[in-house]
């Protein structure tokens, strides 16, 4: 197929002035300049985490959420096999005027809106900025996205199995392994990369949503730092620095301006595609850690912010 995993992501804010401080002083993003200036006049910020010349987005919109999904495909065969496939699934795939590719930095752009709502752009050709070097404003080391790309997220489904299998259709994301819970419930963890998950879907939380993003610093040190930088900062935390049993990511969950949270972590498995086989599991999900309140359905976690703080 020729996908290469998760490359970019455009968040919504009602409110992305915040955004510039959480993602500097909190996560170490690089504030950088929009692919167009037109791409910047409605305030949206945009920000590094490699080469690229950005990865992660902020729009201003009338609700928080996921504003879009950016996977990659390796080049332009590879682009439009991804488009006839999401076709093929049943996706209505349209190509965007070249105001939106120009705003994405990208040679190709497509994109669809899935059944349950979230927006998926296929693309090819991204932009690289090789003349001003990656330095995080907060000292992060690096983030681990070299062919695995930038991380992941996890989305919340009516029927986590039927979201699977439009993924699997669509897109031609390949299920790493499940977590299986009481009544039925569950986790799906679907990779585009060797990188253990670039999309998480579940059905445990009663309404539909987008509940974090991950990314992945190179070291240890990092999220360490990052968690005494949390702590020192002042933002909710909503999960404690913790272990994944499946995806043995050692991470903290915090929550961003947008009210959805970002995991920041270490340590993810790296699959072997040649000998991978699917797995099925069950327990907390936890090996240690991981404390907190992030797998309360997100609307409650939401009510209780707002009563408690
Ligand atoms: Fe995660």
């Amino acid at each position: 197929m020729g996908l290469q995993g998760l490359s970019y992501l455009g968040l919504a804010s009602t409110d992305p002035a915040p955004w510039r401080a959480f993602a500097t002083d909190l996560l170490g993003l690089m504030p950088t300049a929009a692919p167009t200036k037109a791409a910047a006049e409605d305030g949206s910020l945009f920000f590094r985490m490699d080469t690229r010349s950005w990865r992660l987005a902020v729009h201003p919109a009338q609700q928080n959420g996921l504003a879009y999904v950016g996977w990659e495909l390796a080049d332009r065969p590879a682009f439009d096999a991804a488009i006839e496939r999401a076709r093929a699934a049943g996706a209505e795939v349209e190509q965007p005027g070249e105001v939106l590719r120009a705003a994405r930095g990208v040679t190709e752009l497509a994109r669809f809106r899935d059944p349950w709502g979230f927006v998926h752009e296929l693309f090819t050709g991204a932009p690289y900025d090789f003349e001003v070097p990656f330095l995080s404003p907060a000292g992060v080391s690096g983030f681990l996205t070299q062919g695995v790309g930038i991380g992941h997220l996890m989305v919340t489904v009516p029927d986590f199995r039927e979201a699977e299998a439009f993924y699997v259709d669509a897109i031609g994301l390949r299920v790493t392994d499940r977590m299986d819970m009481d009544g039925g419930k569950g986790a799906s963890f679907l990779r585009a990369s060797p990188r253990h998950h670039s999309l998480a879907v579940t059905d445990v939380f009663p309404e539909p949503g987008f509940h974090h993003f991950m990314i992945e610093t190179q070291q240890l040190d990092d999220v360490g730092r990052a968690w005494d930088r949390v702590q020192d900062l002042g933002i909710p935390i909503k999960m404690s620095l913790g272990q994944h049993a499946n995806d043995p990511l050692v991470s903290f969950y915090a929550e961003t301006p947008s009210g959805f949270d970002v995991e920041l972590g270490w340590n993810g498995l790296i699959v072997d595609e040649a000998s991978w086989t699917v797995r099925e599991f069950g327990g907390s999900g936890e090996l240690w850690g991981h404390r907190g309140a992030a797998m309360e359905p997100i609307t409650q976690a939401r009510a209780n912010a707002s009563g408690q703080d």
